[in-house]
C-alpha cells in the first residue's frame, strides 16, 4: 500500500461551487482504481491523502499535479506502509475546513508524513467531512 500527501493552493478560478463535480468525477475514478483518498478544502488550500496500490497512487498524481484547479502543490510525503488502509471505502471522502489556519499550520508545525497524517486524522472531527460511513472513527 502506498501513501501520498500533498498540499496546494486552490487556484483563483476555482469556485467552492465546483467542489461537487471535481469530488463526483475523482470518486468515480478512485473506485475503479482501488485508490482511497481524503480531499480537504478550506477556499485557499488543497490537502489530499491517498492511498493504494503505488503504480495507480504515482500515476494519478501525475494526473492531479497537472491540474489547473490548484498550483504549486508541495509534497509532503509518501512511501509504501505495511499498515491497513485509513480509508475503508474506495473512493474519496471531502471534508470542508472553516479554520483558514488549519491546513498551513498542519504543514507548517507537522515533522514528517506521519505526524501531518496523525494531525489530519486528529482534526477530522472538527471538520466538516462528508459522514458517509463511521471511516474517522476507525484506526
Ligand atoms: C485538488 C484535486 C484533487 C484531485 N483528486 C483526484 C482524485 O483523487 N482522483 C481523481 O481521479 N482525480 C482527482 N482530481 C482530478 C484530476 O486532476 C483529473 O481531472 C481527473 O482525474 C480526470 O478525470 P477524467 O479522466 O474523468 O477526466 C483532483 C483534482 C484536484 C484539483
Amino acid at each position: 500500500m502506498y501513501r501520498y500527501l500533498y498540499l496546494s493552493d486552490v487556484s483563483p478560478e476555482f469556485e467552492p461551487y465546483q467542489m461537487g463535480l471535481l469530488a463526483q468525477r475523482a470518486r468515480k475514478k478512485n473506485e475503479g482504481l482501488a485508490i482511497t483518498g481524503l480531499l480537504l478544502f478550506d477556499g485557499l488550500y488543497f490537502c489530499q491523502y491517498l492511498e493504494g496500490p503505488k503504480g495507480d497512487v504515482l500515476q494519478l498524481m501525475r494526473v492531479i499535479e497537472r491540474d489547473s484547479r490548484h498550483r504549486n502543490l508541495r509534497r509532503l510525503g509518501e512511501g509504501l506502509s505495511t499498515r491497513p488502509r485509513r480509508l475503508p471505502n474506495n473512493g474519496l471522502f471531502v471534508g470542508y475546513s472553516t479554520d483558514a489556519t488549519f491546513l498551513p499550520g498542519v504543514v507548517a508545525t507537522a515533522s514528517g508524513m506521519n505526524e501531518a497524517v496523525e494531525r489530519i486524522w486528529n482534526a477530522l472531527p472538527q471538520l466538516d467531512v462528508e459522514q458517509s460511513a463511521d471511516w474517522n472513527k476507525r484506526e
